[in-house]
């Protein structure tokens, strides 16, 4: 299940996040690639242990913890300490898939990656190239969406980033371990809440969506992994 997130920053926040990296100094992308994504992947990153990705992470952290959509979909457990990375004209990320379990830098924590997750921070007509592209069985997805905007895919998915060839590309990336690992289930309960949501504004008298929010708790504490 892919989908496209609107507004998890304001374009005050969005603003902010450009201001600080702008002023930031950069590492090669490839400091926390994996051994095959580290050979086609060529991008630069914030520090994850810097001052500038720790402030800008807890503000995507924040926006994340306001999206009622983000939660339905992903079901968060843990999610991974926000990144930030920057594509300049010729930079790319060739086809990969994310490592299956990460460890947060300076914690004994790992986050298994059910859910990948990138936020866009440049606007759509400031560079040229650099859609993120997700492959899945109905085919390949590119994606390029308003600066503040998010989109989440299966973390399974096989993905790559075109190369920029006009502009700087920033955004955001991180990973989500969620409740429900298995993401049919996952994407079960995402319809069925929003089902829930549209009939509390319908109907929201109907003995029969009290039955229904049952279902979904009762579906939840079935599949949810502590
Ligand atoms: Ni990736």
């Amino acid at each position: 299940m892919m989908l496209h997130i609107p507004s998890v920053l304001t374009a005050e926040q969005v603003a902010h996040c450009r201001t600080v990296m702008e002023r930031a100094s950069w590492t090669d992308g490839r400091v926390t690639s994996g051994y095959q994504s580290a050979q086609v992947k060529k991008n630069l990153q914030l520090p994850d242990d810097g001052p500038a990705a720790r402030e800008l992470g807890d503000l995507v952290l924040s926006g994340l913890e306001r999206s009622a959509m983000f939660i339905s979909a992903a079901l968060p457990q843990r999610v991974f300490p926000p990144l930030f990375n920057r594509y300049e004209p010729g930079m790319t990320f060739g086809s990969h898939v994310d490592s299956a379990i990460r460890p947060v830098t300076g914690t004994p924590l790992r986050v298994r990656t059910d859910v990948s997750a990138t936020l866009f921070l440049s606007e759509p007509d400031s560079y040229d190239g650099g859609e993120l592209v997700v492959e899945d069985t109905y085919g390949s997805h590119s994606v390029k969406l308003p600066a503040g905007d998010l989109i989440i895919y299966p973390a399974s998915s096989l993905h790559h980033v075109t190369p920029v060839t006009r502009g700087v590309r920033l955004a955001s990336f991180f990973w989500v371990q969620s409740m429900v690992r298995d993401v049919s289930r996952r994407a079960m309960l995402f319809d069925m809440d929003t089902a829930i949501t549209q009939l509390n504004q319908e109907v929201p008298k109907s003995p029969a969506l009290v039955m229904l929010t049952g279902v979904y708790h009762n579906l939840l504490r079935q599949w949810a992994e502590p």
